[in-house]
């Protein structure tokens, strides 16, 4: 169920429901984090293992100071410059920040969402929201309200359009003096670099945690998928009847083999690409496919964003 009122909103969570509400990266499924029953229902909404800790969303900086014990001095640099937006940092929890929502862990993720109706929700909550993205166990992140509801019909979901980023938030956590990337996300590495110089890349680190967003499979869509700087060699090597092919920027052929083709970004832009990315995998698993082929994006700035998802989209 679909909604535009915001007070509607906040008295749901306020009674302890769980929610679909936007942000500009993708849309959440919220619950208050202090509510031990809501929090273990968005688990078992999404079909979520309990070990995969969530990422709290709060109105600001003082809020999240609240919820930790130390923020480090790179921490609060980059939150300064990035808040509201889509980075998330993982930061050493205070003990009344629930178990359930760390996955037991003694660290909890926190961002400020860049969405004016998430902004609103926030600043009338007594309480900020946990929230992964609102999407089903290793099924595509949703970028609509229509999608959430897609996926979770009985729920109210907060409808506040399009979500301008269209990938998940990138994930710091930090290692005394170094900052560490655990996810790939809507803020490039490069704009991170730009204000604490290098960071490590623990992407694939198998020593922590197994998380969705770092699981090797993840994003998975219905049909098989391949992701490839050549669609047209790929075609050539398959047998599949129905073929889609998703282009960066234009489409390269006309081949009888091919049931459907869709560009990512016309203009070409990495924004563009990230902005339509899971809409298009969401329309196009939703043709009956046997295969999607997608073309490669350049392996720079927010392309290596979404090559990262593709790569997880297309194990197997
Ligand atoms: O853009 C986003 O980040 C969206 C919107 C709704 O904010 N949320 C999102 O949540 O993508 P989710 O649950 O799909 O991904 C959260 C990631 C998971 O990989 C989780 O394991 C990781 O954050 N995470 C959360 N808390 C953590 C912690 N304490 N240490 C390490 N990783 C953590
Ligand atoms: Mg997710």
């Amino acid at each position: 169920m679909i909604t535009t009122d915001v007070d509607f909103i906040r008295d749901c969570l306020t009674r302890g429901d769980v929610v679909g509400f936007p942000t500009e990266t993708v849309y959440g499924l919220a619950a208050n984090i202090f509510d031990e029953k809501a929090i273990a229902r968005i688990f078992a909404t999404k079909n979520r293992p309990s070990s995969n800790p969530l990422i709290v969303h709060v109105p600001s900086i003082d809020h999240a100071k609240e919820l930790v014990t130390y923020f480090p001095p790179k921490a609060e640099q980059l939150a300064k410059h990035f808040w509201p937006g889509s980075l998330t940092l993982i930061l050493p929890k205070r003990a009344h920040v629930l178990d359930a929502v760390t996955a037991g862990q003694s660290s909890v993720a926190i961002r400020i969402p860049n969405h004016p109706m998430a902004t609103q929700l926030l600043e009338k909550l007594a309480f900020p929201l946990a929230a992964p993205s609102a999407n089903p166990y290793n099924r595509i992140s949703p970028t609509s309200a229509q999608q959430v509801d897609f996926y979770f019909p009985n729920i109210h979901t907060l409808d506040g359009g399009e979500c301008a980023a269209g990938l998940e938030s990138t994930i710091l956590s930090f290692d005394n003096d170094e900052v560490v990337l655990l996810r790939h996300g809507a803020v490039s590495v490069n704009d991170i670099e730009n204000q604490v110089g290098r960071i490590l890349n623990r992407t694939s680190h198998t020593a922590l945690p197994i998380s969705p967003g770092r699981s090797q499979k993840h994003y998975s869509p219905l049909c098989d998928l391949i992701v490839t700087y050549e669609p047209l060699f790929m075609l050539s090597a398959v047998q599949e009847k129905k073929v889609g092919i998703l282009w960066f920027d234009k489409v390269t052929i006309e081949s009888q083999k091919v049931l459907v083709h869709r560009v990512l970004a016309p203009s070409g832009s990495l924004q563009e690409a990230a902005r339509n990315l899971f809409k298009c995998l969401h329309q196009m698993e939703q043709m009956g496919l046997d295969l999607l082929i997608v073309e490669r994006l350049p392996d720079i700035g927010l392309g290596r964003t979404i090559n990262d998802r593709l790569e997880r989209a297309s194990v197997k």
